[in-house]
Formats: structure tokens, C-alpha cells, sequence
């Protein structure tokens, strides 16, 4: 098969849902091997659909915190498709709007676990089989949240900082081997994530409102537009890029 990432083998973790739907359908439609990861088992129907529109995708249940669990994630993928190329960190949670004052570590711990150690257990245990593959590209989510702050959202904010700077250390660690580490960081995205988060708050109507004049662009983004940046981060087309932050924002951060 033809494409953009053609002979290239992905992993993308939280696959079932939102971001990392659109981008495992995105990077197989331009000819990636997909390895589709999530703790949801709904991951699997989106690798049979792909499968079924010829392309290369197959799922693993899969808990971004457990380590044993990427170990066992990554071989699987490397005994399916022979090798990884590309690891996209897209796992991630949102957090309820919490008090600093009152905030517990338990709940800061919750979103810390997944969206920072994930992402550092990922390139952990992905590193050595994209060096062994002689190098490629890891694309790790973070946010617009990832860059300034926002009331409410400390642990949010917090892990999304943190995927900036480890995505930037791994970039110089890695780059001798070839390999390229970048970080995405979109603005408010139409997915599940955001749906929830507004739909669980008081006044949900009215953040919304706020939340879309914040984006010059006048509205959120679409998963697809995200998906495209990780795919071009994954191809060669991005091949003197490493260590960056790709902001997709709709000019959110512009101001
Ligand atoms: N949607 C946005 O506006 C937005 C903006 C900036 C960054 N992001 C980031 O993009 C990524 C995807 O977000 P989304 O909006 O698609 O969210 P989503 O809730 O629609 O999907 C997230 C997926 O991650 C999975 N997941 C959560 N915890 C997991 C774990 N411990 N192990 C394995 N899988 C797990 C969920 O099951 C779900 O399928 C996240 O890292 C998020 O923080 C989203």
C-alpha cells in the first residue's frame, strides 16, 4: 500500500475514542501498519473497521500506567508487524475542576499517572524498539494547556507541561539514534473529552461560549485536524523536526 507512512509501523495508545481515533484511522489510510492500544475494549472495533477498509490495524487492551503492560504491548507489536516506527503518547485524561485549596493528591495523582507517566513509561519501553528499527519518530499529546495555565485545571495543566519538556530531553537524548521526539498541543478539539468535561460542569452552555471565543478561529477544532499533525510529524516530511512543539490552536496561544 501506497502513502505518506507507507512500510512505517505505529502504536497509538488510547486509540478507542476521540484524538487517537481519527489518528490511527489517519495514519493507516496513508499506509502505516497500526497497533490501535486503549483500556477501553472498544479499540478493537476500530482496528476490525480499518482492517476492513484494507487497511493494516489490529488492537491491544492496553493501560498506558502498567508497565508491564507496555512491555507486553510493545513485543505484540513488534510479533504483529515485525517492528515500531512510531509511538504516539495519545492516551490522556481531563480532570474535574478542582481547587487548589482543596485539591486531594489522590485526584492529582489520578491524572498525573496517565497523561505523564504514560508518556514516560511509552518512550521507556518504545525507545529501544524504535532504535532497534533504526530510528523514527514519537509524538507525545500535550496541550495549549501545556503552555500557559488555565484556573481549575492545575494537574492538567501540570502533566501537559511536563510531556513539553521530557518530549524535548528525549528529542536530545535520542536524536544520535535517529530518532525524533515532538509534542502536539491543540486547542479545544470536538471529542468525548471536552463533550464530558462541559456536559459535567454547572454552567456547560455558557463555558462553551467562552471557551470558542477564546479561539480566534471562532470555533474548537475536529479530530482530523489533529490527526494530519501527527501524521505529518510521523512522515518523513517532518524529517528535520525534533523536539518542537506543534501547536494546533487555533490561535488560541497567539494572544
Ligand atoms: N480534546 C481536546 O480538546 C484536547 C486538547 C488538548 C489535548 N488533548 C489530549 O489529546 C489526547 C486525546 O484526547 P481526546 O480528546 O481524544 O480524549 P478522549 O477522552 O476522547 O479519548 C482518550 C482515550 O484515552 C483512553 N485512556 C484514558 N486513560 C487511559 C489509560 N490509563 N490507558 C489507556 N488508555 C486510556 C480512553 O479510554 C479514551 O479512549 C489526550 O492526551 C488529551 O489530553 C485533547
Amino acid at each position: 500500500m501506497g502513502g505518506r507512512l507507507a512500510g512505517k509501523v505505529a502504536l497509538v495508545t488510547g486509540a478507542a475514542s476521540g484524538l487517537g481515533a481519527a489518528t490511527a484511522r489517519a495514519m493507516a489510510r496513508e499506509g502505516a501498519a497500526v497497533m490501535l492500544s486503549d483500556r477501553d475494549p472498544a479499540g478493537a472495533a476500530l482496528a476490525q473497521a480499518i482492517v476492513d477498509d484494507g487497511g493494516q490495524a489490529a488492537f491491544r487492551l492496553h493501560d498506558v500506567t502498567s508497565e508491564e503492560g507496555w512491555a507486553e504491548t510493545v513485543a505484540a507489536t513488534q510479533a504483529e508487524f515485525g517492528a515500531l516506527h512510531c509511538l504516539v503518547n495519545n492516551a490522556g485524561v481531563a480532570s474535574a475542576f478542582l481547587d487548589l485549596m482543596t485539591h486531594s493528591l489522590a485526584d492529582w495523582r489520578a491524572v498525573l499517572s496517565v497523561n505523564l507517566d504514560g508518556v514516560f513509561l511509552g518512550m521507556r519501553h518504545a525507545g529501544p524498539a524504535i532504535a532497534e528499527a533504526g530510528g523514527g519518530s514519537v509524538i507525545n499529546l500535550s496541550s495549549i494547556l501545556g503552555k500557559v495555565g488555565m484556573a481549575g485545571t492545575a494537574a492538567y495543566c501540570a502533566s501537559k507541561g511536563g510531556v513539553a519538556l521530557l518530549t524535548k530531553s528525549a528529542a536530545l537524548e535520542w536524536a544520535p539514534l535517529g530518532i525524533r521526539v515532538n509534542s502536539v498541543h491543540p486547542g479545544f478539539i470536538e471529542t468525548p473529552m471536552v463533550a464530558n468535561a462541559l456536559h459535567a460542569a454547572e454552567n456547560g452552555n455558557e463555558m462553551r461560549d467562552q471557551l470558542i471565543a477564546a479561539h480566534p478561529l471562532g470555533r474548537f477544532g475536529v479530530p482530523r485536524e489533529i490527526a494530519d499533525a501527527v501524521v505529518f510529524l510521523a512522515s518523513d516530511e517532518s524529517s528535520f523536526m525534533t523536539g518542537s512543539e506543534l501547536v494546533v490552536d487555533g490561535g488560541f496561544t497567539a494572544q
